[in-house]
């Protein structure tokens, strides 16, 4: 199926393994995209240096320098809209956003979280899915709403939990999948692909497939 080149916004707190991941896929042809613009709210983030590295403008916007989440995500859509951004990809990303930023691009703002969700909400889901004992987790690309880690899901990796784990190994096979993931949840987008019905995204089959 053809696919257009989207415009993505990138906000990332960390060390941005999934801001490269992107980046990867892009160069290598795997998702038509560019990314036009990476923010981050940390001055100690990696993120805007592997945007650095590869050529994207990067901004460190502190919330310190706004007085409240709304003042800071008016600034974060104004950045986002001067270079052109259609989607805005959470990758790591680890402040709550508000509806300044999901009504700037309703229905076009894409997480993913380190769990199964509805599973394990918020910070530290792998510690919480180790401190649980479920024997099977993994991660979810989905839509952000209004509701923290909520929206609606677009796809989902599984990841065994193996009796030896701790938090810092099962983060890291979590992020593999991560890795393959985010990419192809936004190459289907790019493919105009996915259709939000209620609460469930449904995924039109690829054409080629059919055939
Ligand atoms: C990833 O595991 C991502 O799923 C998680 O932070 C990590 C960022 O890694 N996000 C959340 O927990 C959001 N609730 P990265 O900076 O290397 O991409």
């Amino acid at each position: 199926m053809p696919s257009r080149t989207i415009a993505l916004g990138v906000l990332a707190s960390g060390r941005g393994s999934n801001l490269q991941a992107l980046l990867d896929a892009i160069a290598e042809g795997r998702l038509a995209a560019k990314v036009a613009i990476v923010i981050s709210d940390r001055s100690d983030a990696q993120a805007p240096e592997r945007a650095r590295a590869a050529g994207i403008p990067a901004v460190t916007l502190s919330p310190r320098a706004f007085p409240t989440r709304e003042e800071y995500d008016a600034q974060v859509v104004k950045l986002l809209g001067d270079v052109g951004v259609e989607v805005v990809v959470l990758a790591g990303y680890l402040r709550i956003v508000t509806t300044v930023l999901l009504r700037a691009f309703p229905d076009r703002v894409i997480n993913i979280h380190p769990s199964l969700l509805p599973a394990f909400r918020g910070l530290h889901a792998q510690r919480q899915a180790l401190e649980y004992g479920v024997k099977i987790t993994g991660c979810t690309v989905h839509f952000v709403s209004e509701e923290v880690d909520s929206g609606a899901i677009i796809l989902q990796a599984a990841v065994p939990i193996l009796g030896d784990d701790t938090e810092a190994t099962l983060s890291e096979r979590i992020l593999e999948e991560e890795h393959r993931l985010l990419p192809q949840a936004l190459q289907l987008y790019a493919e105009g692909r996915l259709t939000i019905q209620g609460r469930r995204v449904v995924i039109t089959p690829n054409a080629h497939a059919l055939h």
